[in-house]
Order: C-alpha cells, then structure tokens, then sequence
C-alpha cells in the first residue's frame, strides 16, 4: 500500500533535500509537500521533480487550520514529518514574534489537526500513523568550550537562549505534550546543524561560499571560536527516514556525526576548497572580518547520538572533508540559483544586517 508523507517546510532547505532523497529512496510512497513559500523556500529547489507524480505540492501556511484540515482529509497522510519554521537564529533576535507564531503556534495547530483526524473514538490511534517534529540541537543551550567531555543526549534539560531555540524547544513541549497527554504516536528528532545544497545563504555555510567566490568581506562574529556540529544534510534525511520506519513511539533521537568545529576553522576551509575549486589568487584569508558578535551567542554544541546508533543503526555516511567539498562544487555548479536568492529581499536585509555590526 501506499504510504502518504505529509511534509511541512519542504522548499525549504533540508525539507527539500529530504523530499529529493525519500522520492529517490522509497517508490511506493507520496508526499504532500506544504508551504507558505516564506523568503526561505524555494521551487526551484524541488525542479528535478517537478513531474514525478508522488509529489503533490501545496502552498499554505502551518497556522492555517482549515486548509490543514482539509489536507488531511484529501490525503489522509500516514506521516506528518514537521520541517517547516523560521529558521535563523538573527532574524529571531531581531522580530521573535514570527518565531512564536509559525514554530510554536504553527505546530500546535498541526498537532490539533492530526489529533482531530487520527484519534478513534476509544482514544487510540490507527496503527502506522506518526507525527515527526524536526527540532534542534539548539533547544538545549549551550555547552563550555573547556570540557570536550560534555555532550547534549536526549535526557539533558532543555536550556534554549536565543527566541529561535526558545521557540523550538517550546514546540518540542508541545508535542512531547500531545504524546503524553492524548496518547498521539509522536517522535522528536534533535538534529545539529547541517550544510549542503539549496541551504540559504544567510546561514554560515553558504554564505561564507558565496561571499568567497565574490571577494566580500567574510564576517565573523566574535573571536570566532563559537563550535557548531555539522552534518552534511543527506545523513539527516537518512535518520529521519529511519526514526519513521523504526524509531520507538514517544522517544526523542539526537542526531549528530561527532564533528564539532570552532567557526574560524569552517571560514578558513572555506577558502582553501574555494580558491582550489577555482584557482582564484583574490580568494584568501585576507577576506577574514571580525565583527560583532551575536547577541547571547552560545559558544558551543554538541551532540552525543549514541541512542540513534545504537537502537537504529544510524550513522553518518558523509565525512566533512568530502561533504564540504561537495557543498561548495553544488554552488558553484548553482550560481543561477544563488544569484535569484539572494536577489531582491534578501540583499535588503543582508545590507542591513552586516550595516549594523
Ligand atoms: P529553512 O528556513 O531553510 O526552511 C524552512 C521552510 O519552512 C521554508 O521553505 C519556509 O517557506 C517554510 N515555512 C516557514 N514558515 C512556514 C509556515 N508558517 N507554514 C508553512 N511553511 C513555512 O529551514 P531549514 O534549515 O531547512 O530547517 C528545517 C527544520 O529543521 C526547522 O524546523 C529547523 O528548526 C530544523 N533544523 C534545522 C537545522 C539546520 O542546521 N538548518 C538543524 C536542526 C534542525
Ligand atoms: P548559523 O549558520 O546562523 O547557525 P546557528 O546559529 O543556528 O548555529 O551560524 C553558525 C555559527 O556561525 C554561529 O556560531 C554564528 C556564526 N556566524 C558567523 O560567525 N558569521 C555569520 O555571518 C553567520 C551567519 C554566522
């Protein structure tokens, strides 16, 4: 039988990568791919299948009950994998109510809709229905730089600063609440920061790549020691799918490949893979800028994902050496796409952005 994914947030960023890689991995399934198509999404993301027939694309809002009830009674979705939510902890610091509303007050209202639709009259739910919610590392704060030790698992005490974590780790509230309280068959999955294609380029990553190939000033915040996990997005999407197949309703799963870097380290890769790629004598470390640094920025993350690997197998496939490598060859083969995001808006609020530090 079929299975039906409904998807939120997927022209986004890893929503998107995760449609792309279910579609390539799964035959028998379908996905309802839903969102508001905010600056951060983006059709052209999902082009390669634009005419595969199991994907259904639809643009609306999370926070919209009837439309999200009206999907689920359209499609009846085995799944709802929830992606979709501002995403960038700067914006957060400068308008925290969007965060409330679409990643809090967004996934309350799914979490209702599903309810409404999935819970039998005795209280229980179908077999094989499941709610996902794609959350963060983020929720739980901050660890010291001065012991390596000290990881976040999935029983650390939620401790989020800035309003993105804070917004997040309420949701993830939510929906531990829903499992709790109405019985609803829920997983969480707490994911450290993640590159790769389509990833927007307000993000570190990507907009060390960009700004790189232009010659701009690269800014880094701080001293620059702040330490960021990163996973290469595929392997995300890998242990998404498997907590769907496999993970154990009501539980939480760290994801996380063990790949802390202080954020001077990543700049600097960055150039050397850039200037490699393209044998540019302009491309160097004399870019380097330091700049302000970010308000209440939280010096490091990092992820224990013993549970993961252990219960489900998960481990990551893609080493950073080669999934950076990786990264900066899909921009440069995607300059089209870089020049259209970062067009209009965007160049608006990257001016302001970096005016203001
Ligand atoms: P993104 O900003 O690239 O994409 C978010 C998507 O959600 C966009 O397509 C946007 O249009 C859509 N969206 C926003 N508000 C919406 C609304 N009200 N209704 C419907 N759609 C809406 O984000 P991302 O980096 O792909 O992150 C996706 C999810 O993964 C988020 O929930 C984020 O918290 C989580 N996450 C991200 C990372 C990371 O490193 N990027 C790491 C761990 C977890
Ligand atoms: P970011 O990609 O915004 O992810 P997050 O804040 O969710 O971890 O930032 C990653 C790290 O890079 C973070 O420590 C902030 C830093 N940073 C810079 O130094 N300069 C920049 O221009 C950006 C966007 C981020």
């Amino acid at each position: 039988m079929t299975t039906t994914y409904l998807v939120t947030g997927g022209a986004g960023f890893i929503g998107s990568n995760f449609v792309l890689y279910m579609l390539d991995k799964h035959d028998d399934i379908r996905i309802v791919n839903v969102d508001k198509l905010t600056y951060a999404g983006n059709l052209e993301n999902l082009k390669a299948i634009e005419d595969d027939p199991r994907h259904i694309f639809v643009q609306a809002d999370i926070c919209d009950k009837q439309a999200m009830r009206e999907l689920f009674e359209q499609y009846d979705p085995d799944y709802v994998v929830n992606f979709a939510a501002e995403s960038h902890v700067d914006r957060s610091i400068e308008t925290p109510e969007i965060f409330a509303q679409t990643n809090v007050m967004g996934t309350v209202n799914l979490l209702n809709v599903a309810r409404e639709a999935w819970e039998q009259e005795d209280g229980s739910y179908p077999e094989g229905k499941k709610y996902l919610q794609v959350s963060t590392d983020e929720v739980y704060g901050s660890l010291p730089l001065d012991d390596p030790e000290a990881f976040f698992r999935e029983d650390t005490p939620l401790s989020p600063h800035s309003p993105y974590s804070s917004s997040k780790a309420a949701s993830d509230m939510f929906v531990q609440a829903y499992g709790d309280t109405y019985g609803m068959p829920i997983n969480i999955t707490r994911c450290s920061n993640n590159y790769g294609p389509f990833q927007f380029p307000e993000k570190l990553i990507p907009l060390m790549i960009n700004n790189a190939l232009e010659h701009k000033a690269l800014p880094v915040y701080g001293d620059g020691l702040n330490v960021r996990d990163w996973l290469y997005v595929a392997d995300h999407c890998k242990a998404i799918d498997m907590v769907l197949s496999d993970g154990v309703v009501g539980e939480v799963y760290n994801v996380g490949g063990h790949n802390e870097r202080p954020n001077i380290f990543i700049v600097k890769k960055i150039i050397e893979e850039c200037s490699r790629a393209v044998d540019d004598p302009e491309v160097t470390e004399s870019l380097i800028t330091y700049v302000q640094d970010r308000k209440g920025h939280d010096r490091r993350y990092g992820i224990a994902p013993d549970k993961i690997k252990a219960d489900l197998g998960w481990y990551p496939e893609t080493k950073f050496e080669d999934g950076i490598v990786l990264t900066i060859n899909w921009y440069l083969d995607h300059k089209d796409w870089m020049d259209n995001v970062t067009s209009g808006e965007y160049r608006d609020y990257y001016e302001q952005m970096y005016s203001n530090r």
